[in-house]
């Protein structure tokens, strides 16, 4: 049973506080999670409490979300079963009261919900990923991250965010390797071309290119001068983030200085794929432009994965109308989004009997917490999205992973492939 709850500041990758929770259970099992925070947040995600006061951390205190792990969350699960996650959790949300946990902070949620699944975790002798599924073996297909734009780059670039897939790849150790060769040889032909080879948010490059078509070429070259077939061997992800650059109904590219209807804007999309070995495209339309939405869907879905971030923010019913409604045909999980774990397992479930696909997913602001990586194998969703292969943030979680390959070996399972 819980027995206690403490929670404290400590710091994100971007120097912002954050929350990490401690659960302790009666037979003194510790179970310790800390708590992710996004910068392109949808509009529909779950309520990440700050405390506003501008003489400390410039209002972006936790202070609040703290207090209230102390006080109403662990009133609500003291004493309760940390193995009944499902009672746990709904103690948790009903303590909030409110629809998207804006009372008492879903930082401050999430932090008790997977904290306590690592204590039941620890209590039960299993890492978690083996707690939560007796037959996990499944290594996701990193998307890795290599240039950033938008709101997690100080440069010129419309979309967010360029990631590669190694495809080729055999093993998730070889995934990891494969990306990090791409990496290295993209930093070089960047350092050549006179371009700065600073990295923003999520550890990918972040030089002041002005198109994406600038970034998609200086991509495939590097797969190419690496020796790999752009493709065939290394494949490339966009998350454009178009919620962000969606002003009045239409697409403004600020970086290219063109704005673009929604038509035009899915025409522009469908052009990349032809020039480019594309295969994923993320919040390729603004989760206002449902339409839009439907569109892009219609035109590329067949071919392309199309994954939701904004659109869905991790919520099962968000996810069933998307479903219902024909928008995209994969959802991004990310855990902060919806704000507990049961909830996650439940969007992740809403998605597979659908069949979309399910990419877990870090936010651009991370720590040192690597519970994202167990879930991706404990629920076997075949991609993880976490990052460049530079940052400790981002690496921690692919070194995570690293190990539980090493001790899953003999019954580990990895393809490099999107649609397993
Ligand atoms: P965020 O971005 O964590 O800054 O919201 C990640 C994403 O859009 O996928
Ligand atoms: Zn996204």
């Amino acid at each position: 049973a819980i027995e206690a709850v403490r929670a404290r500041q400590i710091l994100d990758s971007r120097g912002n506080p954050t929350i990490e929770v401690d659960v302790r259970l009666a037979n003194d099992a510790l179970g310790r999670a800390a708590v992710p925070s996004g910068a392109s947040t949808g509009d529909a995600e779950a309520v990440e409490l700050r405390d506003g006061d501008p003489r400390r951390f410039h209002g972006k205190g936790v202070a609040t979300a703290v207090a209230n792990v102390a006080g109403p969350l662990a009133d609500a699960v003291r004493g309760l079963d940390a193995e009944d996650q499902a009672a746990v959790d709904a103690a948790l949300i009903a303590a909030d009261g409110s629809a998207d946990k804006r009372r008492l902070g879903a930082n401050a949620i999430l932090g008790v919900s997977l904290a306590t699944a690592k204590a039941a975790a620890a209590a039960a002798g299993k890492p978690l990923y083996r707690y939560l599924n007796d037959d996990a073996a499944r290594l996701p297909l990193p998307m890795i991250n290599i240039v950033n734009g938008g709101a997690h780059a100080d440069n010129p670039l419309d979309f967010q965010e360029f990631m590669i897939a190694p495809i080729r790849a055999t093993t998730f150790f070889d995934a990891v390797r494969l990306g990090s060769e791409v990496f290295h040889t993209l930093k070089k032909s960047l350092a050549k071309a006179g371009h700065n080879t600073n990295v923003g948010d999520e550890g990918g490059f972040a030089p002041a290119f002005t198109t994406a078509d600038e970034a998609l070429r200086f991509i495939t070259d590097a797969i190419a001068a690496t020796g790999y077939a752009p493709g065939t061997d290394v494949a490339i992800c966009l998350d454009p983030a178009a919620s962000e650059f969606y002003r009045d109904g239409a697409y403004a590219y600020a970086g290219e200085g063109v704005v673009r209807r929604p038509a035009e804007h899915v025409d522009y999309l469908a052009g990349l794929l032809q020039r480019y070995p594309i295969v994923s495209i993320e919040d390729g339309m603004a989760q206002d432009d449902l339409d839009g939405w439907r569109a892009l869907t219609d035109r590329l879905g067949a071919s392309t994965q199309l994954v939701g971030d904004d659109v869905f923010c991790t919520d099962a019913a968000r996810l069933a109308k998307g479903i219902d409604g024909g928008y995209a045909n994969a959802v991004l999980v990310k855990v902060n989004q919806v704000g507990t774990l049961t909830e996650t397992l439940s969007t992740v479930d809403t998605a597979r009997r659908a069949g979309y696909r399910v990419v877990m997913s870090h936010r651009s602001g991370e720590t040192e917490d690597t519970t994202i990586a167990d879930l991706a194998v404990a629920t076997g969703c075949g991609q993880i999205k976490t990052g460049s292969v530079s940052r400790s943030d981002r690496t921690a979680k692919y070194n995570r992973l690293i190990r539980i390959e090493e001790e899953l070996s003999g019954q580990s399972q990895f393809r490099g492939d999107l649609a397993w």
